[in-house]
């Protein structure tokens, strides 16, 4: 008999519904909200509302792509935090609904736990997973975090940012070229027809194995400020290369305290995880450094790496194996480390 898991996900602005069964995904439905493009952020209260109306028809369709009904399902996964609350409410509260009506357990799954075990996920029997322990990188909008991965439950912190958060950093100095929100993927795009080498930006000193990414912010904003003086039309002159040289730097930082961390902990594997594991640059580099290193690289599909509920499926599962239910009375939570 195999175990069936509905995964739930609203801690930001994508709803999602998946269903993985022992392991293997059967169906990933994913509901991005467009409302706040126009606002150059999310707004959490307009995100809310969006769950509440994409809710229903996305768990529908997640069960319907998995040919099966509600009673197939032996429990229900769902994002308790961290992200916004509001967003976490509707998500929280659906599944523990859902889970009355159907009468089995749920499971509350930390969002960040979501992107490490995304690499469990299987879309075939032959699909290989990575082994433990391994070292994962994960960077998001919200966070930068080396983690010493030993066990789906034991996960330690090895270094985290201090300041602003990889994907910060890309979607702040985008916006400072009045690039859209977010700018992430812009730059990406942008980068690969950029000279790498045209600008040189500021890098951080920081002891151990935590990041800061505000000094770049900061040394890319007075580039473009000095440089505009001159020549009023110098970011849509050199947008190619202000974009391949920020992700040159943002990559060289990541790479830095990821290799001490390899150093340190002897581990045989890196994974990356995160919004910013879409990055081209990040995925050729990090491809690149385990290559150099005899180091075995996970690198995630890309419909992996943003917000999906496939991962907070996969996260779920390993927590039902170990009888790990969530409490009806467990409220959502905005902030938490690993
Ligand atoms: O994990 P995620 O979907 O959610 C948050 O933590 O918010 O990550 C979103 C972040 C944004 O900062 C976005 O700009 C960044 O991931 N991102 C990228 C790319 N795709 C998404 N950054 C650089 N290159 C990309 N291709």
């Amino acid at each position: 008999m195999s175990t069936t898991i509905l995964g739930i996900e609203s801690s930001c602005d994508d709803t999602s519904a998946a269903v993985i069964s022992d392991g293997l995904l059967r169906s990933n439905v994913i509901a991005s909200q467009k409302v706040h493009e126009q606002f150059g952020g999310v707004v959490p209260e307009l995100a809310s509302r969006a769950h509440q109306q994409n809710i229903l028809p996305v768990v529908s369709e997640a069960l319907r792509q998995a040919g099966i009904s509600g009673s197939d399902l032996d429990a229900i996964a769902f994002t308790r935090g961290p992200g916004l609350l509001g967003s976490l409410l509707v998500g929280t509260s659906f599944a523990k609904g859902m889970a009355i009506g159907l009468d089995i357990p749920t499971v509350d799954v930390n969002h960040l736990h979501g992107h490490v075990l995304s690499h469990f996920i299987k879309e075939s029997e032959e699909q290989k997973i990575p082994e433990f322990p391994f070292i994962c990188l994960l960077i998001s909008g919200g966070n930068s975090q080396i983690i010493l991965v030993r066990s789906p439950f034991d996960m330690e912190i090895l270094g985290s940012t201090i300041d602003d958060a990889a994907g910060e950093a890309f979607d702040k100095c985008a916006k400072v070229m009045g690039l859209p929100y977010p700018g992430g993927p812009y730059i990406d795009r942008l980068a690969a027809e950029g000279d790498p080498e045209a600008f040189k930006f500021a890098k951080p000193h920081i002891q151990g194995l935590d990041y800061s990414f505000s000094g770049l912010k900061t040394s890319f904003l007075y580039t473009i400020r000095d440089n505009m003086k001159i020549d009023p039309d110098f970011v849509e002159n050199r947008k190619a290369d202000l974009a391949a040289s920020l992700q040159k730097t943002i990559i060289e930082i990541l790479i830095d305290k990821l290799s001490k961390a390899v150093r340190q902990t002897g581990v045989k594997a890196v994974a990356i995880g995160g919004g910013v594991s879409a990055n081209s640059g990040v995925r050729a580099a990090i491809q690149d450094f385990c290559d150099r290193r005899g180091l075995k690289a996970w690198i995630p599909k890309r419909s992996f790496t943003t917000d999906n509920a496939a991962m907070v499926a996969m996260a779920g599962y390993f927590k039902y194996l170990k009888g790990d239910f969530c409490r009806l009375d467990m409220p959502p939570y905005s902030k938490v480390e690993v």
